[in-house]
Order: structure tokens, then C-alpha cells, then sequence
């Protein structure tokens, strides 16, 4: 029951954010939580949770006190085994974080993505041209996995089979930070079979001699990260960049899609696609949820966290925070979208959100030029995951541009 407070005085909400009803539309409960202060407990879990803006970036910038390294998820590495080797990247604090992160963030750095510039956005054009062809499709595997599917690996440097295991590691990975409800369960069904194949894609052996994958292992060959470390590393890459970049490509759709007159001004001036993605992964927030854990006992928004716990940090209802942001609720690409927690920020800030920021430009700028209407052809319908918010099916149709 809601209006309840623990003994720390931390008011007590009954919401489940892992169920089926609150992925689909987390929006009511955001506001809830929002406004039942700074930080709420959560009964069902036994966690805080934390959903106003400031106090989002504020555990999200305090590694020291909000550690990443009992694992980001509801699971607690101190008390239970991870299902998965846990990541040297995401489920680490400094010192091991330091390590790979340093190399990550080479590898991914602007010069590097901006070299990829000139293919992905031929990549994106002879998509989006393809596609005003057929005139309608569904836009989640025609283009919001088509085109991640074809970029990302190629950068990576992995071999052309299989590469679709990466969409269901994906999202067996987002779907095991929940607690082991069905859509744990069901997604880790076949978690043997496909965490063997990720891991052989990471070996040096199956990746080409240039690209992401070689550099990790080049970074090994330094002295920078062992060469047991490598392949791990390489593995975060192959988790976090592909079914990320697929939902937010998708919401970007679906945002121009059911905002006519935002598509509108993106055509009148292409210029707009870097923020018109921007706005999409404030607005939709791919990642809506991350758990750090307590190392000690901590002040947050004027009441001290206990030591030892979880603590659930709501990206997506940060970024609809009335609190932060004018008329959270609409899509409109122009507005300064700075400071929206879509990335994380912090240490653990996305390392590859600059890739994921050209896929995004390039499909919007090929559409913005290519394209004179987007439409609804029919229902979205939402992937419910754990964790990350995205789409299972958007029908579109598309007209050219005239002219
Ligand atoms: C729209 C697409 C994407 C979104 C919304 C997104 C979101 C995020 C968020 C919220 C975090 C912070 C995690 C935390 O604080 O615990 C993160 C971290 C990370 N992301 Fe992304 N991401 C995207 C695309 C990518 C891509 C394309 C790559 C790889 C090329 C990538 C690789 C990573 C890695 C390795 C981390 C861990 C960084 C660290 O712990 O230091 N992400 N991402």
C-alpha cells in the first residue's frame, strides 16, 4: 500500500517495474514515484528507488558511494553467483574499471566513429531507398535491426554468419538485471548455446585483422589489458551495441512517425537528425533502468540510504521529469536535450554512444531527404523486457519526397 514510510522515513510504494503492465506504459508510475520524493522504497523488491532527475545524476555520479561492481542488475554479486561471467566494464568500479574502459573509449573514440561516417551513411541511404520502394514494411527488422545488423558487426570486424544471435543475446542480457520472472526465464532458456557462440566470436581467431575487435586484443598485446581480459571486453561490445542502437533507432521512428509536424521540420532541415535521435533517447530512454548498490550508508535528496542495498535508478523517468524539463511529455527536436541521463553519465557513461549517435543521424538524415511522409500502416507493438524499452513491431508507410 502506497503512503507508507520505512523506518528511515522513506516512503514505500507497491509498484512492480519488472511486470508486464508497467512496460508497457511506466509512465503513470513514474509520475508516482517522482512525487513520492526524492527516493522511494520499493516493497515487492526490497530496493530503493530513485526517479527525480537530479537525484538520478547525482547516484549515477557517485561510483564510490553507488557501486556498479555487485552487479547492475536486482542479482547481488556479493551474496549470489552471477548467472553470466560478469562484465570487466559495466559490472566493475576502479581500478579494473579504469582498465577497460580506457581502451573502450579509444576504440570507440570521435575520430574513429567519424571515419565510418562516409559508409554508414551510404549504408543508410540504399536502406531507406530500398524501403520507399516496398512503401510499407515493419520498420523494427526492416530497419531498426536491418541497419545496426549490417553496420555495427562489420565495425566490429565479425564474420557475416549469424550475426541476428546478437539481437536475442541482447535481450537475454537486459532481460537477466530484472528479478527471474518469466521474461528472465524465458529469455534464458537457450543461455548455454548463444553465450558459447558469444564468446567465440570474441576470440581474436574469429574476428577480422582491423576493426573494434582486433584493437581489443592489440590493446592485450600492450600490456594494457590481459589476454584472458580481451575477449571479455570485446564481449561487452557485442551485448551493449547492437540491441541498444535497435531500440533507439526504433523510437525515433515511432516518435516521427506519430509527430507529423516533427518530421516536418526535419525535412525542411536534415541538419536536425543528430537531434532528432538526441530527443528520441530522452523521450523513449532505450535503457530505462540500472541497480547500483550502497557501500556505505549515504545521503541522497535528504535522507540517508542503509548500507548494502540495491538501489534502481529510473533514467526513463529522470528524463520526463517535470522538475528538469519544460513539457516533458512532447517530442519536439528542438529542444536542448542536454543533461538527459538516456547515456548514464558519469563513469559508466555509454562508451559507445557516439556510434550510436551516427547510426541514428545517418537513418534520419537519409530519411529527412529521401522521405516526404512517414505513417502509422498499422498497431506498434511493444518487446517487453526487463530493462530496455523498444518495439517488436512498428508497420510504417513512407512516400517520397516530391521533387
Ligand atoms: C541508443 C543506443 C544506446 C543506449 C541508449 C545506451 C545506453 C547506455 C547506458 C544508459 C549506459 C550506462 C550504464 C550504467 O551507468 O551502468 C551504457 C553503458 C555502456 N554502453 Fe551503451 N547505449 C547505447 C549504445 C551503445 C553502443 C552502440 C555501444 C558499443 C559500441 C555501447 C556500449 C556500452 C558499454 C560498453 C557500456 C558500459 C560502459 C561502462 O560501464 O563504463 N552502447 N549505455
Amino acid at each position: 500500500m502506497d503512503g507508507m514510510v520505512t523506518a528511515g522515513g522513506v516512503p514505500e510504494l507497491d509498484f512492480d517495474p519488472f511486470s508486464r503492465g508497467f512496460l508497457e506504459d511506466p509512465f503513470p508510475d513514474h509520475a508516482r514515484l517522482r512525487d513520492a520524493g526524492p527516493v522511494a522504497w520499493l516493497r515487492q523488491y526490497g530496493v530503493y528507488a530513485v526517479g527525480r532527475h537530479a537525484e538520478a545524476r547525482a547516484v549515477l555520479q557517485d561510483w564510490e558511494a553507488f557501486s556498479s561492481a555487485a552487479g547492475v542488475g536486482l542479482a547481488d554479486f556479493r551474496r549470489e553467483k552471477p548467472w553470466r561471467l560478469a562484465s570487466l566494464v559495466l559490472e566493475t568500479d576502479p581500478p579494473m574499471h579504469g582498465r577497460s574502459r580506457r581502451v573502450l573509449s579509444r576504440v570507440l573514440s570521435a575520430g574513429v566513429v567519424n571515419a565510418l561516417r562516409t559508409r554508414f551513411q551510404r549504408d543508410a541511404d540504399e536502406m531507406v531507398v530500398a524501403l520507399l520502394a516496398r512503401g510499407t514494411f515493419d520498420a523494427v527488422p526492416d530497419l531498426a535491426e536491418a541497419y545496426p545488423l549490417r553496420v555495427f558487426p562489420d565495425a566490429v570486424g565479425m564474420p557475416r554468419e549469424n550475426r541476428r544471435y546478437l539481437l536475442p543475446y541482447g535481450n537475454m542480457v537486459f532481460n537477466s538485471f530484472g528479478p527471474r520472472n518469466a521474461l528472465f526465464e524465458d529469455a534464458v532458456l537457450d543461455a548455454a548455446r548463444v553465450l558459447e557462440w558469444v564468446q567465440a566470436q570474441s576470440q581474436r581467431e574469429n574476428l577480422t585483422a582491423t576493426g573494434f575487435g582486433a584493437e581489443i586484443h592489440a590493446a592485450a598485446d600492450a600490456g594494457e589489458l590481459t589476454h584472458e581480459e580481451a575477449p571479455m571486453v570485446v564481449r561487452s561490445l557485442l551485448t551493449a551495441g547492437v540491441d541498444t542502437t535497435v531500440s533507439g533507432l526504433g523510437a525515433a521512428l515511432f516518435c516521427l512517425a506519430t509527430h507529423p509536424e516533427q518530421f516536418q521540420a526535419l525535412r525542411a532541415d536534415p541538419t536536425l537528425a543528430r537531434a532528432a535521435f538526441e530527443e528520441a533517447v530522452r523521450f523513449e530512454t532505450p535503457v530505462q533502468t540500472f541497480f547500483r548498490t550502497t557501500t556505505r550508508p549515504v545521503e541522497l535528496g535528504g535522507t540517508t540510504l542503509d548500507e548494502e542495498r540495491k538501489v534502481l535508478v529510473f533514467m526513463g523517468a529522470a528524463n520526463r521529469d517535470p522538475r528538469r524539463w519544460k513539457r516533458p511529455d512532447d517530442y519536439d527536436i528542438r529542444r536542448p536535450t542536454a543533461g538527459h541521463v538516456g547515456w548514464g553519465v558519469g563513469i559508466h557513461a555509454c562508451v559507445g554512444m557516439l556510434l550510436a549517435r551516427l547510426e541514428g543521424e545517418c537513418v534520419l538524415t537519409a530519411l529527412a531527404q529521401r522521405v516526404g511522409s512517414i505513417e502509422l500502416a498499422g498497431e506498434p507493438v511493444r518487446r517487453c523486457n526487463n530493462i530496455r524499452r523498444g518495439l517488436a513491431s512498428l508497420p510504417l508507410r513512407l512516400t517520397p519526397r516530391a521533387g
